[in-house]
């Protein structure tokens, strides 16, 4: 693996994430293993410290699945840099943000990080249900803006959506598919969409599953079971979005609701009820299941 692919006119060597929480630390990760130079960058030293020790615990599962030697962990660590100054991002060929799904959030930090960069640097964003479109016209170089979307857990999963415009420029889409075929990722390329291809089918799917949770056709757990047993799915739906994050499904539910206005995005009432409760799956401890024990136990609705 490295980086001596990477395409056209744009010869990608570092790289900075910008948000280190569940996907951006993920994103880190890959890329430091897979000999980029990184920069992470975080609001605070708290958030940092979390990413950090998200990084470092899958880095340490890879080596005892046996997966990275003992000597490619430390190579990958000391690749990996951190820090809460956006300027460290500066010099980076390509920046790729994971921070909030929020369309406002993200087109402030283009649009700063566009003053801050040399006009080579490429954009990408991970979102999962908004428009690149959207973040690229935000910046004063809407032809090397991108998508990458990443799928969690990002070390495990091999796929990654590389997204373009009717913007984008055929060097900066050729740079940002090799980059992720660099990752040792396996690409597809997608139209600027909400939800590109896997959210587009996956979403509607997620809340379906929700639905019939409300309507009592079957239990949490034997929704679950049918489609791990049924159609050999890793894990069934109400797993899967306690995985990926109740807020997180709420909040791309919304946007491709709003995006669409087809009743097949809408967040359904008990998806709603359980966010505002505070119970965000897997990382709070408690989503559709309580996840404190060695198993997952189904909570009241
Ligand atoms: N680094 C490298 N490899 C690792 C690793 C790590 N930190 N941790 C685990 N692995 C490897 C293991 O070695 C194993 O590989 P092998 O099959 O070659 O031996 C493989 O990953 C599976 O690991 P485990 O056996 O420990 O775990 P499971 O068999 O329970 O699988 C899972 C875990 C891969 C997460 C599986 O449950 C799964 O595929 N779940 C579905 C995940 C999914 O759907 N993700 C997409 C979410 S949607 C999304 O992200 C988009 C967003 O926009 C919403």
């Amino acid at each position: 693996m490295g980086h001596e692919k990477s395409g056209g006119l744009v010869d990608i060597q570092k790289v900075g994430v910008v948000g280190c929480g569940l996907m951006g630390s993920g994103i880190a990760e890959v890329a430091a293993k897979a000999n980029f130079d990184v920069v992470v960058r975080e609001v605070s030293d708290e958030l940092i410290e979390a990413g950090r020790q998200r990084i470092r615990k899958s880095l340490e599962r890879a080596v005892e699945k046996g997966k990275l030697t003992v000597a490619n962990r430390d190579a990958a660590w000391s690749r990996l840099r951190f820090t809460t100054e956006l300027s460290d991002l500066a010099d980076r060929h390509l920046l790729i943000e994971a921070i909030v799904e929020e369309i406002g959030a993200k087109n402030e930090l283009f649009s700063a990080l566009d003053d801050l960069c040399g006009p080579e640097t490429i954009f990408a964003s991970n979102t999962s249900s908004l428009t690149i479109t959207d973040m690229a016209a935000a910046t004063g170089r809407p032809d090397r803006v991108v998508g990458l979307h990443f799928f969690n857990p990002v070390s495990v999963m091999e796929l990654v959506e590389v997204v373009r415009t009717m913007a984008t420029s055929d060097e900066v889409f050729s740079a940002a598919y090799s980059f992720a075929e660099a990752l040792g990722k396996k690409p597809i390329t997608a139209k600027d969409n909400s939800g590109f291809v896997v959210n587009l089918l996956l979403v509607p799917y997620l809340l379906d599953a929700i639905r019939q949770l409300e309507r009592g056709v079957a239990s949490m757990e034997d929704i679950d079971r049918a489609m791990t047993l049924g159609l050999g799915h890793p894990m069934g739906p109400l797993t899967l979005c306690d995985f990926v994050g109740i807020d997180t499904v709420y909040r791309i539910s919304r946007i491709m609701f709003d995006e669409y206005r087809e009743g097949r995005y809408a967040p359904p009432p008990l998806l709603k009820r359980i966010v505002s409760m505070g119970r965000f799956g897997r990382k709070t401890g408690k989503g559709f299941y309580d996840w404190s024990g060695d198993q997952p136990i189904p909570l009241p609705l």
